[in-house]
């Protein structure tokens, strides 16, 4: 039964005070409420284009400059946006948890790095990161928060300026091996790569609390995780400003932004 009562928060601090391995999912709306855009729904777009019609392998093999200026110009945005009240009660939670011995993790869908920000460790961001390259030849993975990331994208990128193509040459290259490097993003039509997805599976097994925020826990994947744990009795906790179908399978519903109520969930000092 969904609540949103005060009681229903202590019912649950009580029980993560018990929980032994405690795993999180966390989506967009944990982003948008630090002022992320998130290029979805209406005003989504970026130049004529909507995200779909750019974070694809298509689009990028099609025109590599388009696909890099549409990446750098989210990069140099996020990299203007900080961690909320969310993301750190997060990284403070798992601190704590790890010092009591017990089992705290992180799963996001979320590419802004603002888990890691916020200094969450135990972090599988499973859709990628805009702030990690790949090479397309070697598949070389690296960080690289460099700004630009090259020269030949400094001022570029702008959502209401089109400008010429920039010269595959001078595009982001490995360093091992000199082909061209594209966002370590998992692209619309691509799969989540199975070292992501063993990890995945692995908390899913170990976890004895499933808090599901910023999501909905009836959209994929969230849904399947869920329904998979709570089949196993696992309890399953959602955190969801919007108003979700009251067919969720959440053992408990707080409606709301996540940066009000993690924070009353997971902190040690509520007033
Ligand atoms: C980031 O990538 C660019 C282009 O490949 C490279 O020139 C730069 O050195 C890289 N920055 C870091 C910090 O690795
Ligand atoms: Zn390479």
């Amino acid at each position: 039964m969904a609540s949103t009562t005060s009681g229903k928060i202590a019912e649950f601090r009580r029980l993560l005070a018990n929980a032994r391995s405690v795993l999180v999912l966390t989506g967009a709306g944990v982003s948008a409420e630090s002022g992320v855009p998130t290029f979805r729904g209406s005003g989504g777009l970026w130049r004529q284009y909507r995200a779909t019609d750019l974070a694809t392998l298509t689009a990028f093999n099609r025109s590599p400059s388009l696909v890099w200026e549409f990446y750098h110009y989210r990069r140099e945005v996020v990299r203007t946006k900080q961690p909320n009240k969310a993301h750190i009660a997060l990284a403070e939670a798992e601190k704590r948890f790890e010092k009591e011995g017990k089992r705290f993790n992180v799963i996001t869908q979320n590419v802004d790095g603002l888990h890691r920000k916020a200094g969450s460790k135990n972090l599988i961001e499973m859709h990628g990161n805009l702030f990690v390259v790949r090479c397309t030849s070697c598949n070389f993975i690296e960080e690289n928060t460099s700004s630009p990331i090259c020269e030949s994208l400094r001022n570029r990128g702008l959502p209401d300026e089109n400008g010429p193509e920039i010269d595959e040459k001078d595009l982001p290259h490995c360093r091992k091996c000199r082909s061209l490097l594209r966002p370590h993003i998992v692209w619309f039509g691509e799969q989540i790569w199975n070292d992501v997805l063993e990890k995945i599976e692995k908390e899913i097994q170990l976890c004895d609390l499933f808090l599901v925020v910023g999501t909905s826990s009836v959209v994929y994947p969230a849904a399947g995780y869920a329904s998979l744990l709570s089949e196993r009795s696992i309890l399953v906790a959602e955190i969801n400003i919007e108003t979700t179908p009251s067919t969720s399978i959440a053992n408990y519903h707080f409606h709301g932004p996540a940066a009000q109520i993690l924070p009353q969930l997971l902190s040690t000092n509520v007033n």
